[in-house]
């Protein structure tokens, strides 16, 4: 079932998402729910948060050098911690709950995350490029953070400008 995206500035992006302890039917129903929404709204990456559900839980799913999506190279992370960071990179990045905006955002250019699968095993990733860059963005989310955060003041100020009109544009078309 496609899950309604919760969109900036709605408050529940803000906050903390709680560690996963049930590794139930529950949760396994919220991630294939996240990744059919994920996939159609063509995200490459998804925090439960995003969908309304404040737990430690997020997907990734990297499209190849064609832009295609497959199932297979879905990445399911459960309760994930970065225990090791290396370097630094800059990327274009973008966040379905902040749609059509994009920019440059620095990060680690190398992590090492810990995290668990849906059934509660242990799993570790070492990892650089996007899939490093989307796992620290998504990461985020679970501490209640977005990309635009990390913009300079001034880009912060022009986007909550833009935004603004924005939803104002979006809220008239719906009347
Ligand atoms: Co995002």
């Amino acid at each position: 079932m496609i899950r309604k995206i919760v969109v900036y500035p709605d408050k529940r992006l803000k906050q903390r998402s709680c560690e996963v302890v049930e590794f139930d039917s529950t949760l396994h129903t919220l991630l294939d729910d996240m990744n059919e929404t994920m996939t159609a709204k063509n995200g490459i990456g998804l925090a439960a948060i995003q969908v309304g559900v404040p737990l430690r839980a997020l997907l990734i799913n990297l499209p190849d050098e064609e832009g295609e999506q497959y199932p297979e190279n879905l990445i399911e992370v459960i309760n994930p911690v970065i225990v090791d960071r290396r370097g630094s990179t800059t990327y274009t990045e973008g966040c379905l709950s902040v749609p059509e905006y994009y920019d440059d955002v620095e990060r680690s250019e190398w992590v090492k995350v810990e995290f668990q699968d849906r059934y509660g095993e242990k799993k570790s990733i070492e990892t650089d490029g996007l899939l490093a860059i989307a796992f620290q963005h998504e990461m985020d989310h679970l501490d209640g953070h977005l990309f635009i955060e990390k913009l300079s003041f001034l880009k912060r100020k022009k986007f909550e400008k833009e935004w603004k009109k924005k939803l104002k544009e979006m809220r008239e078309k719906k009347k």
